[in-house]
C-alpha cells in the first residue's frame, strides 16, 4: 500500500504508474483534484524555450522527459479516452529590439552547440511562419521539438487513467500528518482515518514543506512563485498564431480550440493568488507587443497559480532523509514538462528501490544542513 500526498500532474502520474502495475494506491489531496499548478500552467513542454541562464545542469533530464512527452501523451489517451491536446508545431522566441536580438543569437549559439535542433530565422522568417507577429520583430529562434500539451485536458485524463487503475482519490481532506513510527513513514494521518503504507510520496506542489508531521530539516525547501495568466479567445477557424510563442517576458500558447493562453508573471507573493491591474497591465502589454491581433480578442479567464519553487530551482526527486518518505516536488517552472520522467523515476523507486540516474542529481540531500548545523553546533 502506497500513499501520496497531492494530486496534481506528479502525484498522479506517479499514482498512475503505481496502480497499473497492480500496487494498491492513494493519492489525497486538501482541495480539489488537480486544482493547483497543474491547473495553472500552459502546458508547455518547452526546455529550449524556457530553460533560464544556470539551469544548464537541469537541461539533459528536461530534454529526457521532453522526449518521453509523445508517448506519454498517447499512452494518457488510449487509457482514458481523453484527447490531451498534444501539438507539434513547435515553439518560435523572438527578439523586438537589439538587446533581446542579441540575447537571443547568442542563445541560438549555445543551444547548437550543445547540438540541440534549433533554427535562426530571420525577421522575415519569423513572420513568415507566424505573419501576426509585430512588425517589429528583428528575428528569432525556431525550436521545432519544443511541443505544447493541454495541461487541463492532460489532468482529467490523469484521474480517468489512475481511478481506471484501480487507485483511490481522496480530494477536499486535509493530511493530519504524515504518521511516524520508530523514524520512519508509515502512513498519512486525515481526520476520520489513518492510512498505513510502506511508502508515503509527498507530492504537493507549493504545499509540500506545509504538510504536517515531518520534522524541520526533512521539509523539502519549496516555497510558491505566483504567476499571473490570462486566457483570450480566437477564432479556431483562423487562430492568430500556430505555434508557441515567446516574446520578451511574455509567452502565447494557441490551443486547437482558439483559447489563446498567455503568461506569465513571476512573483515572489507567498500564497497570494489575486490578479493585480500590474500583472495584467504588463500581460497583455508585452503580448500586444508581440502579437498586436491581440487587441480585439474577447478575455475569457484569469488566474494565478503557484509555482512549487525549490532553493536552487531544480526538482526535489527521490528517497527523503526519513526511511518510508520519497519526496516528489519541486518542479519550479517544469511541472508538465518534468511529469513523464517523475512519474517514472518515483514509480521505479517506489516499487524496486531503484534511483534512475538522471534523477540523482536531484535528490533531497543535496539541501540536508552540514551534519554540525544539525546538531545545534555552528
Ligand atoms: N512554465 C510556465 C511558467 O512557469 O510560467
Amino acid at each position: 500500500m502506497f500513499a501520496i500526498v497531492g494530486s496534481g500532474i506528479c502525484g498522479l502520474g506517479i499514482g498512475w504508474r503505481l496502480a497499473s502495475a497492480g500496487a494498491e494506491v492513494t493519492v489525497v489531496d486538501s482541495a480539489t483534484a488537480g486544482q493547483g499548478a497543474t491547473w495553472a500552467a500552459a502546458g508547455m513542454l518547452a526546455p529550449q524555450a524556457e530553460a533560464e541562464h544556470g539551469e544548464e545542469a537541469l537541461l539533459p533530464l528536461l530534454l529526457e522527459s521532453r522526449a518521453m512527452w509523445a508517448g506519454f501523451a498517447a499512452e494518457l489517451e488510449a487509457a482514458s479516452g481523453i484527447d490531451v491536446g498534444y501539438r507539434t508545431e513547435g515553439t518560435v522566441v523572438v527578439a523586438l529590439d537589439r538587446d533581446d536580438h542579441e540575447f537571443l543569437e547568442q542563445r541560438h549559439t549555445y543551444l547548437k552547440s550543445l547540438g540541440l535542433d534549433v533554427e535562426w530565422l530571420t525577421g522575415r522568417a519569423v513572420r513568415k511562419r507566424e505573419p501576426g507577429l509585430a512588425p517589429a520583430v528583428t528575428g528569432g529562434i525556431y525550436s521545432p521539438l519544443d511541443h505544447q500539451v493541454d495541461n487541463r485536458a492532460v489532468f482529467k485524463a490523469l484521474r480517468t487513467a489512475y481511478l481506471e487503475a484501480g487507485g483511490t482519490l481522496i480530494e477536499n481532506t486535509p493530511v493530519d500528518e504524515i504518521a511516524m513510527s520508530g523514524g520512519r513513514a508509515v502512513g498519512i494521518r486525515l481526520p476520520d482515518r489513518e492510512i498505513a503504507a510502506e511508502t508515503v510520496v509527498l507530492a504537493a506542489g507549493a504545499w509540500s514543506r506545509l504538510v504536517p508531521g515531518l520534522p524541520e530539516p526533512s521539509r523539502p525547501p519549496v516555497r510558491p512563485l505566483k504567476g499571473q495568466m490570462i486566457a483570450l479567445q480566437m477564432d479556431p477557424a483562423a487562430p492568430l498564431v500556430e505555434h508557441v510563442v515567446w516574446g520578451p517576458d511574455i509567452y502565447i500558447v494557441p490551443r486547437r480550440d482558439g483559447r489563446l493562453v498567455i503568461g506569465a508573471t513571476v512573483e515572489e507573493m507567498g500564497f497570494d493568488t489575486q490578479m493585480t491591474a500590474g500583472g495584467l497591465y504588463e500581460l497583455t502589454r508585452h503580448a500586444w507587443e508581440t502579437l498586436p491581433g491581440i487587441y480585439d480578442l474577447p478575455v475569457i479567464e484569469t488566474w494565478a497559480g503557484l509555482r512549487p519553487a525549490s532553493r536552487d530551482d531544480a526538482p526535489i526527486l527521490g528517497a527523503s532523509d526519513i526511511p518510508g518518505l520519497v519526496i516528489a516536488t519541486g518542479h519550479h517552472r517544469n511541472g508538465i514538462l518534468l511529469a513523464p520522467v517523475t512519474a517514472d523515476a518515483i514509480s521505479g523507486l517506489v516499487l524496486r528501490g531503484e534511483t534512475r540516474e538522471s534523477v540523482r542529481p536531484f535528490g533531497p540531500e543535496r539541501f540536508a544542513a552540514p551534519a554540525r548545523q544539525r546538531e545545534g553546533l555552528a
